[in-house]
This record gives C-alpha cells, structure tokens and sequence, in this order.
C-alpha cells in the first residue's frame, strides 16, 4: 500500500459557548482522525475571535479552558499535536495587520459572517468585518497544507487562499496556499430541528451536558406526527440522520428496517439514539469533567503550544517582515 504523506493541519474554534454535536463530528473528530494518521497538527482555541461575541472576561476564560479540556477529552495529545491559545502568539496581529493591507474590503463586504449580520439589521462591529483577515493570519502564520473545518467556514478559508496567492504574487513567494477539507458526509450536522445544528440557533445536542438535560436535547428533536403503526420515513427523520453518525452499519440497517415495517416509534427511536450517544461520548464526557478539576493540566499543555506554535510563527512573520521591507 502506497504510504501517505505526512501534512501541516491547521484548525480552531472559537470558544463562544458550549460545544456540540457538530463542532465534535465536524471538527474535533476530524483532529483526531489527521492525529491518528501521523499529521502534523496546530489545533488552537480562537479567543480573539470570540470577543466579537462574548463581552464578559470570566465567561471567555471559562469557554477556553473547556475547549482545551475538550480537545484533551477526545484524545488529542500534547506529544503529537499543538494545542495553543490564539491570544498567546501575539505576533498573530501583526501578521493580521500586513495581511489586512492586501484584503479587499469589496471581498470582506461578500463574506457570509458579516453579511449575513448586516441583512439581519445588526450593527456589525469592525472586528466581525476583518474576522476573515484574522482567520487568514492563523491559517498562514503556520504554513498548513490542510484546513479541515464544517461547510460553514470554508468559505472563510477560501479568503485565506486567495490571500496568500495575492501576498505571494506581490511580495514573492511567502505562504503555502493550503486546501480546505470539508468530507461529505459530515460537511452539515443537523440540528434538532433539521436545520445545521449551531449555538445560534438554540437546535444542539450538546458534547458535556447533564445527563438530564442530555435526554431533554435528545427528546426535543422534531419529528413529523404520524398514526401510530404506521411506517415512519428514515429519509427524511431527524433522528434517523444523527443515529446514522453513530451506529454501525449493522445498527442502522435494522433501524432502517424497523422504521419500514412501522414497529418502532419516535420514542424508541430517539431512546436508541440517547444510548448510542451515551455509549460513544461517555468517556470523554468522564474526562472532561476530570481534566476542569485539573487546571494545571490543561494549563501546562497550553504552556507547551505556546512555545511550539510560537516559534513557527515568529519564522513566517520575520520572512514577511522582510518581503514587506519592514525592519
Ligand atoms: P456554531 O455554529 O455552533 O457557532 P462554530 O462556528 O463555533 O459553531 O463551529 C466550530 C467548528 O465546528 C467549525 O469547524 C465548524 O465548521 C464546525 N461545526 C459547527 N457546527 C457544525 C455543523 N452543524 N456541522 C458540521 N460542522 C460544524
Ligand atoms: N472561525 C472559526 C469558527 O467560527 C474558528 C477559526 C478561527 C478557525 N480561525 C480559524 C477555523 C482558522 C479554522 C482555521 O469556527
């Protein structure tokens, strides 16, 4: 079999509120599946991209200590991988500044995460309109070969590559210009309510909730009112679509079969998705708690990413400090 090459990941999340189901299939998965193969990772925790959320210090501060803890949970190793802070390289700014010279402003006014704001009728702040600059700046300033993030933020990373391609053609060549990964099957997670599953829209099944308010999530999911009996449409079931993310092929076929013949009803339904859920994020959930019992631990691993991750940005901002012709 032919041997895969070893790439440069980069990938992050922004620590504005309790973690979910999509953020686990769509990112944090994905991590570990590029960890297991023996790429190379810079995993990070986007807290200067939060503030263009959250507005209270102990809240920010909580969220990125569980994200790390999270990233931890999910078998993400300090060994192996960079875990780091966003706001601890603070050389991330100015590579945002030189890149922020190159952005077009027409682009930023196109990027879904401002616009959709300003259609909404809210007053977007500056920092939401160059989130994409910022964004840029982490992905480049460690010269990733793969970004793998949900549908969501490709568009963002799309920025980044045209950004670089830009840099590259005026300055010389400086950045690798890496590709965005986003697989099929989980480019969208539904939410309870079928839409994409998002803290903003209030529809989660959350990664570390009580297991009472796990149930509450879990019964919430809509579903169409059917007599009793009657075969229920797997096609088209929100339940039956996030089950398929957790049982093994065997599981789904007879669930599949069940929802045909008419003998199971929503509430089976979602009780057997309750249990697969338990079953696979149980352990991680043990750790979590664990690990936020256990600062120090968290805290020594983002010492560590500082360091590491550091030293590969200072590289790239002193090659871009001498393509731009500052000292
Ligand atoms: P939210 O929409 O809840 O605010 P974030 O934007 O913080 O989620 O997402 C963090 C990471 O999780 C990103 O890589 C994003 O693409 C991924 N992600 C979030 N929601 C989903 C989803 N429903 N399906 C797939 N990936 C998702
Ligand atoms: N914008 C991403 C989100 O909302 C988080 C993020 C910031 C990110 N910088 C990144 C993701 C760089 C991938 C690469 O989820």
């Amino acid at each position: 079999m032919e041997s895969q090459k070893s790439e440069r990941i980069l990938s992050g999340i922004q620590p504005s509120g309790d973690l979910h189901l999509g953020n686990y299939f769509g990112a944090i998965e994905q991590f570990k599946k590029r960890q297991d193969r023996g790429d190379e990772l810079f995993i990070f925790v986007a807290d200067w991209h939060s503030l263009t959320t959250i507005k209270k210090a102990d809240e920010l501060r909580k969220n990125v200590l569980q994200i790390v803890a999270a990233y931890m949970a999910f078998g993400l190793d300090a060994d192996k991988t960079t875990l780091y802070r966003q706001s601890d390289i603070p050389e991330i700014q100015e590579i945002t500044w030189i890149l922020s010279c190159q952005a077009s402003m027409s682009r930023l006014q196109n990027a879904h995460s401002y616009k959709d704001k300003v259609a909404k009728g809210i007053d977007a702040s500056v920092g939401l309109f160059t989130y994409p600059v910022l964004m840029a700046a982490d992905i480049l300033c460690v010269q990733s070969d793969v970004v793998p993030v949900g549908k969501d933020q490709k568009q963002h990373v799309e920025i980044s590559r045209e950004l670089a391609e830009k840099f590259n053609k005026v300055f010389g060549k400086t950045f690798k210009v890496p590709k965005v990964e986003t697989p099929e099957e989980i480019a969208v997670i539904p939410g309870t309510d079928g839409q994409k599953m998002s803290k903003s829209y209030g529809n989660t099944i959350d990664l570390f909730p009580t297991d009472k308010k796990l149930k509450k999530q879990v019964n919430s999911i809509v579903t169409k009112p059917i007599d009793q009996g009657q075969p229920l449409g797997w096609e088209t079931c929100n339940v039956f679509k996030l089950f398929k993310l957790f049982g093994s092929k065997n599981e789904i076929e007879d669930l599949k079969k069940k929802y045909e013949e008419g003998s199971i009803g929503y509430g089976h339904a979602k009780a057997e998705l309750l249990d697969k859920v338990h079953e696979k994020f149980d352990p991680a959930r043990k750790e979590f708690a664990r690990l936020l019992e256990n600062k120090d631990e968290i805290e020594n691993v983002l010492t560590i990413g500082k360091e590491r991750a550091g030293e590969v940005v200072r590289n790239t901002l002193a090659t871009m400090r001498e393509k731009v012709g500052l000292s």
